[in-house]
């Protein structure tokens, strides 16, 4: 069972991509604790129903909560897209997701053609198409569901031909349409980068949302952190299945063993 000197971090995906986004966190706080929860039993999210999506995430959340974290990261594009509100209202502590934080980057960087992907659940939930165009209707958004990427990503193949093919596939009508940024509304892709980078070319600026969440979670929350003394804080990892699929993807992106790895029932 964990133990934490003082209130973690919570982060929550739907399974271990979610890793790219602590990571990045980390990196930024790295004098934190952190509780990551991968509900693997139920992954994929992308291809599920918006109520299901909702109770899968609520369930994620209240495990974090009662666990003591102080704040909640759903770092899940899926449930960020079908679920963010109805979390944020059942928790007593702040949560971000990841949607926003994507939105905010892309319109930094000052292009009004914005290209999306995601699942299919995130694309057809329209949450980053609504985001943009409210924070700046002048943009068009061309949005792509790419179910094939989350395997892809999962068997280690982030720069690879196939990939390159299957990302031809789904981006070409997006390029073609112009898109002057791609978000990357998927905890995996990130994964994919080289792969993407080589597909969408230098013109085209990938957003990632790990990165953009990590910023935020600084920018708007950087104040009720502890102060840090140079010690690295501690990092629990939790799953809700645990094949070693899961453990050789955690590995992959840690890029090391995880120190604390527990399998959780919720
Ligand atoms: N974590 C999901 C997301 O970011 C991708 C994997 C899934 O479909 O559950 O949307």
């Amino acid at each position: 069972m964990m133990d934490f000197a003082r209130p973690p971090i919570g982060v929550f995906d739907s399974g271990v991509g979610g890793l790219t986004v602590l990571q990045e966190i980390r990196k930024r706080l790295p004098g934190e604790d952190y509780l990551y929860l991968g509900d693997t039993a139920r992954l994929p999210y992308g291809s599920k129903s918006p109520a299901t999506v909702q109770r899968y995430a609520l369930n994620a959340a209240r495990h974090l909560v009662d666990r003591g974290v102080k704040l909640l990261v759903v770092a899940c594009n899926t449930a960020s897209s079908y679920a963010l509100d109805e979390v944020a209202a059942a928790c007593p502590v702040p949560v971000i997701g990841v949607v926003e934080p994507g939105v905010r980057a892309a319109l930094a960087a000052s292009v009004r053609r914005i290209g999306v992907i995601g699942t299919e659940g995130t694309v057809r939930s329209e949450a980053y198409q609504r985001a943009l165009r409210r924070a700046d209707p002048k943009v068009t958004v061309e949005a792509a569901a790419c179910p094939l990427f989350v395997p892809l990503a999962e068997e280690g193949w982030g720069d690879h031909p196939v990939t390159d093919l299957v990302a031809e596939h789904y981006l070409r009508p997006l390029l073609d349409r112009g898109i002057e940024a791609l978000i990357l509304g998927c905890t995996h892709y990130p994964l994919l980068r080289p792969s993407l980078e080589r597909v969408v070319g230098r013109e085209v600026r990938l957003i990632d949302s790990a990165t953009s969440v990590a910023a935020s979670v600084v920018a708007d929350y950087g104040g009720m952190m502890d102060t840090w003394y140079g010690e690295e804080g501690d990092v629990h990892l939790q799953f809700s299945d645990a094949s070693d699929r899961f453990l050789g993807i955690t590995r992959r992106i840690l890029g090391r063993d995880p120190e604390h790895l527990e399998v959780v029932d919720i």
